[in-house]
């Protein structure tokens, strides 16, 4: 009995085997066989981690049909050597096209060059190469969102948040006292979110005042340190908390809890992804607002696109910007619409 279920073992080993093995000798797919690399920058970070489980929904979704569909997935932990290597193995292992979340998005030269070498095209998401590395190969491609398009829009939140609520200005004195909840240093989405923002504030009349800004890189507990921080300078100064995701601007009101200040007491905070948790404090009503960035629409877009590309298939539905960019829209949330936001990927929340 063991033998002979050793011997079947073997026999799926073998044929497993060899169906890399010719894959990883000629990459052109096979009509209906689509074996998809998705390599992402760090899985410690939580719209990532959300968008990653969209991801992996489409493609068993997909799966479902005619065709097979396999799907590896690689976490580089923050380190751009480790996805340099974890792209290579997924191309050595035969897939025929990669989903990548750079690390460093100014340096995919080394994954370029190997995907080329062998002919598997790259759909990069969320973190945007330059335009430069963008051109240098046609089956390159871009999914993610309009970076200014989320700075402007809570930028809007914000203004009408202090139209209608005048507490909000608590010294009375014209002006809102903000601060800054910066992301990753040379992330597209840090600086252009929080220009954007602000900008947006300004030409809608409100008069800003600018206490500080912090990086937190996209992280929670950094988050709660900075403000610690910022409180412990400014004190109850502070009216407004500009973060550009979710997570910063929950680290915020995570700082203020601890700290024990009254709801009364701490200024209104806006974040930007609509995550799980940034969903649910939204509810809460401790967000007075977040920016959606359609992870389900993102993931839908990826899939539609590794099928069209790996398999010569027509994109139908894809609406590409300069041939090589689909941008999905962001999405305003407060408390009065939050509730269409809930359980759209599929009950999770
Ligand atoms: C942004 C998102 C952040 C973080 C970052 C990672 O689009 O808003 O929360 O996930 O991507 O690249
Ligand atoms: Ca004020």
């Amino acid at each position: 009995m063991k033998g002979k279920k050793r011997f079947a073992w073997a026999m799926v080993c073998w044929a497993c085997g060899l169906i890399l093995i010719s894959c990883g000798r000629n990459h052109a797919a096979s009509e209906d066989r689509l074996y998809v690399g998705v390599a992402f920058y760090n899985q410690s970070d939580s719209y990532i981690s959300e968008l990653m489980n969209c991801l992996k929904e489409q493609f068993a979704r997909m799966g479902e049909g005619d065709m097979k569909v396999t799907m590896a997935m690689r976490d580089a932990a923050g380190s751009q050597r480790t996805q340099d290597d974890q792209v290579k193995e997924m191309i050595d292992a035969g897939c025929n096209v990669l989903c990548v979340n750079l690390v460093d998005r100014t340096d995919p030269s080394t994954i370029i060059d190997m995907a080329k070498e062998k002919d598997v095209p790259i759909i990069f998401f969320n973190r945007e190469p330059v335009s430069e590395d963008m051109m240098r190969w046609d089956r390159l491609y871009y999914v993610g969102a309009d970076a200014k398009q989320s700075g402007v829009m809570q930028g809007e939140l914000a203004a009408d948040a202090i139209r209608e609520n005048k507490r909000i200005d608590r010294n009375h004195d014209g002006k809102i006292q903000y601060v800054v909840l910066e992301g990753e240093p040379g992330h597209q989405d840090a600086i252009i979110r929080t220009e954007n923002a602000v900008d947006t504030l300004k030409n809608q009349g409100i008069e800003l005042e600018k206490i500080n800004c912090g990086i937190a890189n996209w992280n929670r507990a950094q988050a709660q340190n900075r403000m610690m921080q910022m409180i412990g300078q400014y004190q109850n100064k502070i009216e407004l908390v500009l973060a550009n995701n979710d997570d910063m601007a929950l680290g915020a009101i995570d700082a203020y809890k601890k700290l024990n200040f009254t709801e009364s007491a701490r200024p209104v905070f806006f974040g930007i992804d609509g995550t799980d948790v940034g969903l649910r404090a939204v509810v809460d009503l401790e967000l007075a607002g977040t920016v959606y960035n359609d992870k389900e629409g993102q993931a839908e877009a990826m899939a539609k696109l590794a099928e069209g590309l790996a398999l010569n298939r027509e994109m139908k539905g894809l609406k590409f910007k300069n041939k090589k960019y689909v941008f999905l829209p962001y999405k305003k949330i407060t408390s009065d619409n939050v509730g269409g936001f809930i359980g759209k990927n599929g009950g999770r929340n």
